[in-house]
C-alpha cells in the first residue's frame, strides 16, 4: 500500500487591485457579467468571463427557471456558449464572482461539481491547463493554474 497527498498551488490575491492587468480587466468582466445574472429564486448571482486564446472574451451569467433543474450555472452558460461559439479556441483563463441579494460575499465562490466536471471536459481536450480565478462579490481572489487542481482524480472519457 502507499499513500500519495494531492497538493496544488492556490495564490490568493487581497483584492482585484492585486491581479495582473489582464486577470484585473477578466475579472471587472465577470463582475459586470454577475450584473446581469437571473436569479430570481435564490437571490445568488454569479457572473464568468471566460479568456479565450485568441484574446476574446466570452461571458455569462446563471440562468434560473422556475422548474429549479432547468436552471443553469453561470460557469456551464459561459464555457457552453465558448464551445458553440469559438470551437477548437483554447481556453486560457476563467474568472468567477459571485453574490448573493441578501448578503455581502466576500469569500471566493469555487464552482460547483458539474461546472467543475463541464470545464474539465474542455481541458482534457484542449490538452492544456485552464486557469481559474474566483471571487464574492468584492475581497480575496484565489488563483490556480487548472482545473484538474479542483477536480483531481477527475472523470473522463479515456475511461469510455
Ligand atoms: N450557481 C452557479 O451559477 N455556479 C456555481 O458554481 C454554483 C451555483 C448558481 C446556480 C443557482 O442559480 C444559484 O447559483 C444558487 O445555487
Amino acid at each position: 500500500m502507499q499513500k500519495q497527498n494531492i497538493t496544488f498551488e492556490l495564490s490568493i490575491f487581497d483584492s482585484i487591485d492585486e491581479l495582473s492587468a489582464e486577470d484585473n480587466k477578466l475579472m471587472n468582466d465577470a463582475v459586470a457579467a454577475r450584473g446581469d445574472a437571473y436569479a430570481p429564486y435564490s437571490n445568488f448571482q454569479v457572473g464568468v468571463a471566460i479568456l479565450l486564446e485568441n484574446g476574446v472574451v466570452v461571458t455569462g451569467n446563471n440562468q434560473e427557471n422556475a422548474s429549479y433543474p432547468s436552471g443553469l450555472c453561470a460557469e456551464r452558460v459561459a464555457i457552453f456558449y465558448a464551445g458553440a461559439k469559438y470551437p477548437g479556441v483554447g481556453i486560457q483563463t476563467i474568472a468567477i464572482t459571485a453574490t448573493s441579494i441578501n448578503h455581502v460575499l466576500t469569500d471566493p465562490a469555487a464552482p460547483c461539481g458539474n461546472c467543475r466536471q463541464a470545464i474539465s471536459e474542455y481541458e482534457v481536450k484542449q490538452k492544456k491547463p485552464i486557469a481559474l480565478m474566483m471571487m464574492g462579490e468584492k475581497g480575496k481572489v484565489f488563483k490556480c493554474n487548472s482545473m484538474a487542481d479542483i477536480l483531481p482524480l477527475g472523470f473522463n472519457s479515456s475511461f469510455l
